[in-house]
């Protein structure tokens, strides 16, 4: 018997999956390069999707620009105007939950998440960050991967917990360190596999192939053993 599955899910409520597209909220605080991978992705017809907002905790995320460019609805609020770190979430999530949204895509969004606001939402919740998790937790992973030495590093796509980088891993893709590599030029390297790592795997949770349940992610039906490793042609099997 299929384990219970954990208070929500990614999937878009058409029985296939497939005729309703997935709604995403995404949430970034800077750049949107993730962003634009997921639009351009739905645009070009890879991903059975609709972006249904894009949420910031600043005001001049470039992030809400492409949201805007492509005409989807974009919030701002300034954390600066809140009680505290609790008032500040409850008010964001208020307006992400008002979007609708089947998942929530943390796309470079730098600011903690308390665990009033993840974990009701932890299935439906994932986190784009630039290490191979559990390595390099935090802020600055190339430079933690270049001071370490060591020869893969890449982009991990988890399920958000309160844990800080430590929910759930569900996809990875890995590059090489190459001898001479400075922080730029790593990061650089991660950034083109990170794109099609978020695509691919949002699809796969849209699709309804991949889910958190409540002893673990689930894909294809079957107890996920390891995170997915993005192959070279950037579609997962
Ligand atoms: C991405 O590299 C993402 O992995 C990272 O921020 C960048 C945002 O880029 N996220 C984190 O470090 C989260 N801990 P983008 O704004 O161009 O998508």
């Amino acid at each position: 018997m299929a384990p219970p599955a954990l208070e929500g899910s990614a999937t878009a409520g058409a029985p296939d999956g497939r005729s309703t597209p997935c709604r995403i909220a995404v949430l970034a605080s800077g750049r949107g390069s993730n962003l634009q991978a997921l639009l351009d992705a739905i645009a070009g017809g890879r991903l059975h999707a609709t972006v249904c907002g894009v949420f910031s905790d600043r005001t001049d995320a470039p992030a809400l620009a492409r949201a805007r460019a492509a005409g989807i609805p974009a919030t701002a609020l300034s954390p600066r105007a809140f009680a505290d770190r609790a008032a500040f979430d409850a008010a964001l999530f208020e307006r992400v939950d008002a979007s609708r949204p089947d998942l929530i895509v943390c796309a470079g969004y730098m600011r903690l998440l308390g665990a009033d606001v993840v974990a009701p939402r932890s299935a439906r919740m994932i986190n784009v960050h630039p290490s191979l998790l559990p390595a390099f937790k935090g802020l600055h992973t190339h430079r933690q991967a270049l001071a370490a030495g060591v020869t893969e590093h890449g982009a991990s796509i988890h399920f958000v917990t309160a844990d800080l980088d430590g929910g759930p891993v569900a996809a990875q893709a890995v590059v090489p360190v190459h001898a001479g590599d400075d922080e730029a030029m790593l990061a650089a390297r991660v950034l083109v596999r990170e794109h099609p790592l978020l695509v691919a795997t949002v699809e796969l949770l849209a699709s309804g192939r991949l889910a958190l349940e409540c002893d673990g992610i689930v894909y294809d039906g079957a107890r996920l053993q390891a995170p997915l490793q993005l192959p070279a042609n950037n579609r997962f099997a």
